[in-house]
Parts: structure tokens; sequence; C-alpha cells
């Protein structure tokens, strides 16, 4: 029996990076129908529609997805169809491994965490308005239960996989409610149920840059309100070879949109030259949650050794090599 999957292509490089993934994830010989959809500024200009209803009506019903970026403007326009359909599918816990890769040249050798970001708070809200002329306020929104939630969400996924420490970032010395609130429910969810299983600690957020930059490999599971979550997974990108290389999931209670950190790079899009493989990843951890793991590893295994032959003819320029985005589909392709 086949799996239906939506496939949401988006913005920019997500059409070109999307059709990559699906490439080779079919090319594995796992059944998939792919329920295409629209959503975006893309789909705007075509139909009128950022968001149609029958795109939210067909993730209801199959409530799993692999997502292209869609672009956001920035300082005036819509508010992001990102946010809108993280929150509309409450999909509460973004999921982004972040590991060195042979093969790609960085500062760091062995790089391996997972930022876990809570994703339907803080000043994602979006509730802002002007006071007077020239005073705007900003609301960041912290709840009990969605702090909770998340940092249940946190510490179990580190004792299924294995991980040894959790650590909150905040900025609790100044936002002393919202981010104290973030950090003192880690806290006790750690002291309730997972004392002895894993272990907790939390560092002040400038303080956390500076660490991780210093020394990546001191951290493990990073837990990270919204807009934190947001920041430190490019920085954390940028630990392991940049956005064209770390892959992401959003998850709710029973729905997943996999989409990889990076936007929809309008600097090279269309160009033909974006790296596939941050949005195949986000594939295979959706193959690995529909129960596909042969397929999952197949690809794995594929990537892993066209990163290590380390021939640049073989890998996009953004990790230090000179192939077009087909050209280094179809060296994966060749090790499936
Ligand atoms: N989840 C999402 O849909 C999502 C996430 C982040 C940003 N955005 C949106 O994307 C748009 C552009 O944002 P931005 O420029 O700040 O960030 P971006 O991630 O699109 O690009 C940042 C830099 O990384 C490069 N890059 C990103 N992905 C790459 C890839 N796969 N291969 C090679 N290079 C890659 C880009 O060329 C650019 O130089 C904005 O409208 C933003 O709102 C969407």
């Amino acid at each position: 029996m086949s799996h239906q999957i939506c496939l949401l292509p988006g913005d920019g490089i997500g059409p070109e990076v999307t059709r990559a993934s699906t490439k080779i994830i079919d090319a594995t010989g796992v059944k998939i129908d792919w329920i295409e959809l629209d959503a975006g500024g893309d789909c705007a200009q075509r139909t009128g529609e950022l968001l149609p209803q029958s795109t939210l009506d067909a993730i209801e019903k199959y409530r799993i997805a692999l997502k292209g970026p869609i672009a956001t403007p920035v300082g005036k326009g819509f508010r992001s169809i990102n946010v809108s359909l993280r929150k509309h599918f409450g999909l509460y816990a973004a999921v982004r491994p972040v590991y060195s890769l042979k093969g790609v040249q960085t500062r760091y050798e062995d790089v391996d965490l997972v930022v876990i970001r809570e994703n339907t708070e803080g000043l994602y809200s979006g509730i802002e308005h002007e006071v007077v002329p020239g005073v705007v306020e900003s609301l960041k929104v912290a709840t009990e239960k969605a702090c909770t939630r998340i940092a249940e969400f946190a510490f179990d996924y580190a004792v299924k996989n294995g991980r040894k420490k959790v650590t909150a970032f905040h900025k609790a010395n100044i936002l002393k409610m919202s981010d104290g609130l973030f950090v003192d429910c880690a806290r006790k969810v750690h002291e309730k149920s997972y004392q002895g299983k894993v272990e907790f600690d939390d560092l002040i957020i400038d303080n956390a840059c500076m660490q991780m930059v210093k020394d990546p490999t001191q951290f493990d599971v990073l837990l990270l309100e919204n807009l934190y979550g947001d920041v430190v997974s490019d920085l954390c990108a940028g630990l392991v070879g940049g956005l064209g290389v770390v892959s992401g999931a959003n998850f709710g209670p029973d729905c997943a949109i996999f989409e990889a950190v990076h936007g929809s790079a309008p600097d090279i899009a269309g160009k033909g030259v974006a790296n596939p493989l941050a949005c195949l990843m986000s594939g295979v951890s959706m193959l690995e949650y529909i129960g596909e793991k042969e397929s999952a590893t197949k690809i794995t295994k594929a990537f892993l050794k066209v990163l290590e032959s380390g021939e640049p003819a073989h890998v996009t320029r953004d990790i230090g090599g000179t192939a077009n985005t087909e050209q280094f589909v179809s060296a994966i392709l060749s090790n499936l």
C-alpha cells in the first residue's frame, strides 16, 4: 500500500530542493503518493491566496507533509505562513539534528547536537501594536502548559535517543517572568520524571552562544523557546557546514511537517545550485517516522558516500563543491 504524503514545494529554492528530494526518495522503491499542495508567495501570485483552504484540508486529512521553505516579507506584508501552519496543526516541537558530516569541511569535527524549539509561543505570538507614533510594543507569550509540554518532549526525546543531557538556553536574568517560567517548567519536568535518566542544566543565552562557538561538543540536546530556537538553529547550522545540511521536523500530537531549517534563499533561487541535502535529510526523517527505515538508511548511506568521496564535482558549492543541484542528485542516485 502506498503512503499518502502532502508535498508543499514552497517558494524560492523550495521547488528545486523538494523535487530533488522526492526524486531520490522515489528511487529507493518506497511507495509514496505525493499530494502536491500550494502555499506561499508564488501561490498567492497565481491564485490570490497565500494558504488555500484546500491545502489546510489536505494536511488535516493526511497529517503528514514534506515542505519547502515559504518566504515572509521583512517589516511589512503578510504574516508568516510557516508560523500559521505550525499554529494551525499544533506543531509545537521543532526538532533539528545538527551533526558534523565527513567530507564537509568546517571549523569543527565532532558536533552532534539536537535543537528542540518551542514552535507556538514567545515573540512569535505576532501580537504587536503602535502605542503612540514612534513607540511599538511586541508581546512575548509564555504559558506554563506550552513550556511544560516542550520540556517533556525534549526530555522524552533525549531518553528515547540515548542522549545524555538537556540544556535550556534562556534570558531569565532579564525576562524574569516569561523566560523564568520556561526554565522553571524545564527544571520541574526534570525533577519530577527524568532525574537519573538524563542530565539537565541551563545557561543564559548570550553566554551559551559564546560557549557554542568555542566548543560545541559540550552540548547535547538544546531546549529553546521560539525565537532563541530560530536564531540558535542557524548558528548551529554554521558549525557543521551551513543551512544546506541541516534538516528539521515539526511535530504535534497527531501531525508532522518535515522541512529543512533554511529559507527560500532568494539569492540563489532559480539558478539550479541549491543544496538539496537539508530537504532530503528532512525526507529521511519523514521516512523513519512512517516506518520506512530501509529506504531511509539507503538514502543516508548514499549521500554519506558522496560526501566522504570528497569529489568536488559531486557536491554543491555551499559545501565546497562545484556541482549544481542536478549533479549532486545524480551522484546520490548512483550510490543508492
Ligand atoms: N521554514 C521556512 O519556510 C523558512 C525558514 C527560514 C527563512 N524563511 C524565509 O526565507 C526567506 C529568505 O530568508 P533568509 O535569506 O534570511 O535565509 P535563507 O535560509 O533563505 O538563506 C540564508 C543563506 O543561506 C543560503 N542557503 C540557504 N539554504 C541553502 C541551500 N539549500 N543551499 C545552498 N545555500 C543555501 C542562502 O543562499 C543564503 O545565502 C525569508 O522570506 C524568510 O522569511 C523561511
